[in-house]
């Protein structure tokens, strides 16, 4: 049975200032993690005060505005919603029946019914309908002078996935904190010390963090991080210092996170592809993977397992991979995988990608073909997250903190790290021509001028997406990796504006489809593959032959798309495998300012949150 409440900000601060800052600014920075309810709990010198509130962090700093807490020591929580309704009383923190115990959490405690039951029948009362608060029941009944022995007590007895951090009013010196499958960071400050979700909460603070792994608890006071493992052994663990500054975590200026980071993206592309060029200038190296040409001949089969965008990344991948090697791959959607018996051994490599690195599907597929033994390789954004520690080799993309919850230069940095791969496999194999990977790499190396060139004149786009903001259909087509794009391109502008899209392999239309093609109809028709270029054309015919309103996105050197089409966008010329590097681009900005003419919210899109940790 699962608890209501799984995908959440956790913060707290202990230290010498005030909590109550600290608390809402780093909730505030968390907020893509969660926005239906937030709250804080401060220890104000006598009691732990505690106050939260449905809705956005706005309504928590407006209930706070005239009276906050204060005191050195606090925690907050703000919330993501996946079964019950966001309410006053189920948001976090939540407290023990006397008050003394302060729990927030992130994850699913599985066994709460039981554990409700019979704290039930011991008499415990319960306010929310949270299966956290039976954690902070559990400390009170527990407890017997040792809160770190209390906590290890309630720990032993809790099932499920968390990050928790508790506080307790009979030791308001100290919080302690533990995590298991959900993420958790301390930061090191002066004289002050920081526990938050992810790094954005605490970047303004500081850079020197511990990043906690599965059963490891740390007790933090002011001036001390003690971290324990789940043997209650005291470890050595090693300082992350983030190299990120603390501009790149906020929104620099721009008006929404998803704008900023789209323009991040010729950076984010050249920091994944830093150090992963050889000295010879034509060559790929993956220090992090170091294989053999009979490492790589074991490899008979590979997935790529991903969800969303991730998974559409994946798909590009695959034609990559599959191109440059000739060993076959499969693409899966993680939530289907592990349950359609897949055929996997230890001649498989499985990739999943994985902006986050916390996602719940993508993590479970990985467990499953672990499990079969195939050997697996995370892609992924965030260092150190579970399925980078789960995976048996890992590799980064350097994009960054991505907060806006539409992903867009995550997507492009997946895309390079698959390209990169395929062309070190294929190095590896001999199965293409060297002349054709040097060719390829030296594009790769001009992908971000490519990107810059392309963002600096975005003003037609501007125009079409006013145009198009009202339409209630529009549909995208493509071959190849085009259609991968294609794809892509119509969840950016489903999830962020709302209106309704589908992307089609161009071919498949008359299949179907076409019946939905009416005058007026929008459709954005992708042509940068040259081996299926004048396909494509026949396919824009049969659209415009319905009177459809067609956008085609070809290379600047396309003299002929505009016969075609009512209106051309072009991307910089490059090679056909970076392309969707490219043509995703104009894609992600349609999407972007067609959500802003329907006034819609663009980073936190209605239904949506960053990571999705829940099932
Ligand atoms: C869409 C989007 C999602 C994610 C998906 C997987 O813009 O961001 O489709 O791609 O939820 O998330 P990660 O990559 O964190 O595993």
């Amino acid at each position: 049975m699962k608890g209501d409440f799984a995908m959440c900000g956790i913060v707290g601060y202990i230290g010498e200032e005030n909590a109550t800052p600290f608390l809402l600014d780093g909730l505030s920075r968390l907020e893509y993690r969660g926005y239906d309810s937030a709250g804080i709990a401060v220890y104000d010198g006598q009691k732990i005060v505690v106050e939260k509130t449905a809705g956005r962090l706005e309504a928590l700093k407006q209930k706070l505005e005239h009276n906050p807490p204060a005191g050195h020591a606090g925690v907050g929580h703000t919330r993501w919603a996946t079964h019950g309704r966001p309410s006053d009383r189920n948001s976090h923190p939540h407290s023990s029946c006397d008050g003394k115990f302060i729990v927030v959490h992130n994850g699913i405690i599985e066994n709460y019914l039981e554990l409700k039951e019979a704290l039930l029948s011991e008499g415990y009362t319960f306010t929310s309908e949270t299966d956290t608060e039976v954690v902070a029941q559990l400390m009170q009944k527990h407890y017997t002078g040792d809160l770190l022995g209390t906590v290890r007590k309630v720990l032993a007895i809790i099932e499920g996935s968390y990050s928790l951090v508790f506080m307790s009013a009979y030791q308001p010196d100290r919080l302690i904190c533990t995590k298991k499958d959900n993420p958790l960071v301390i930061g090191l400050g002066e004289r002050a010390n920081y526990i938050a979700s992810d790094i954005p909460a605490i970047i303004a603070k500081t850079r020197r963090t511990y990043i906690l792994s599965d059963g490891e608890t740390a007790i933090v006071t002011k001036d001390s991080v003690r971290i324990e493992n789940s043997k209650g052994e005291p470890i050595d663990k090693k300082e992350f210092v983030v190299t990120w500054n603390a501009q790149a975590a906020e929104k620099g200026g721009y008006e929404h996170f998803m704008i900023k980071e789209i323009y991040d993206q010729p950076k984010a592309v050249r920091d994944t592809l830093s150090g992963r060029i050889g000295k010879d200038g034509h060559s790929v190296v993956f220090e992090e993977l170091s294989w053999t040409a009979r490492e790589m001949e074991k490899i008979r089969k590979i997935f790529i397992v991903a969800c969303g965008t991730a998974y559409h990344a994946g798909m590009v991948g695959k034609h990559y991979i599959e191109q440059l090697t000739r060993v076959p791959v499969e693409t899966d959607i993680a939530s289907e995988f592990r349950y359609r018996a897949p055929i996997v051994g230890s001649d498989c490599l499985l990739i999943v990608v994985s902006q986050s690195g916390e996602t719940s599907d993508t993590l479970a597929a990985l467990k499953e073909a672990k499990r079969l033994g195939a050997q697996t390789l995370a892609i992924t954004n965030v260092v150190d997250s579970s399925i980078a520690r789960e995976a048996g080799k890992a590799l980064y993309t350097y994009a960054g903190p991505e907060i806006a919850v539409a992903s867009t230069k995550a997507y492009t940095t997946q895309i390079m790290v698959l390209l990169l791969l395929a062309v070190y496999m294929a190095q590896l194999s001999g199965s293409t021509q060297e002349r054709r990977l040097k060719e390829i790499v030296a594009e790769i190396k001009c992908m971000p001028e490519r990107i810059h060139k392309l963002l600096e004149d975005v003003d037609p786009i501007k125009v079409f997406a006013q145009q198009y903001a009202a339409s209630e259909d529009v549909f995208f087509i493509g071959r190849l990796l085009d259609y991968a794009v294609a794809l892509e391109g119509s969840l950016k502008l489903k999830e962020i504006s709302y209106i309704h899209a589908e992307a089609y392999a161009a071919g498949e239309l008359k299949h179907g489809t076409l019946a939905l093609i009416v005058a007026g109809t929008p459709v954005i028709a992708l042509a940068t593959q040259e081996e299926v270029y004048e396909k494509t054309l026949s396919n824009i015919k049969e659209v415009k032959a319905r009177d459809a309103l067609v956008i085609g996105i070809a290379m600047e050197n396309d003299a002929n798309i505009e016969k075609y089409v009512d209106h051309a966008v072009y991307i910089p010329h490059t090679d056909k495998y970076l392309a969707p590097v490219l043509a995703v681009i104009p894609l992600q900005l349609l999407a972007y300012y067609a959500a802003l003419s329907r006034g819609c919210n663009v980073d936190m899109p209605r239904n949506l949150a960053k990571s999705v940790t829940v099932e």
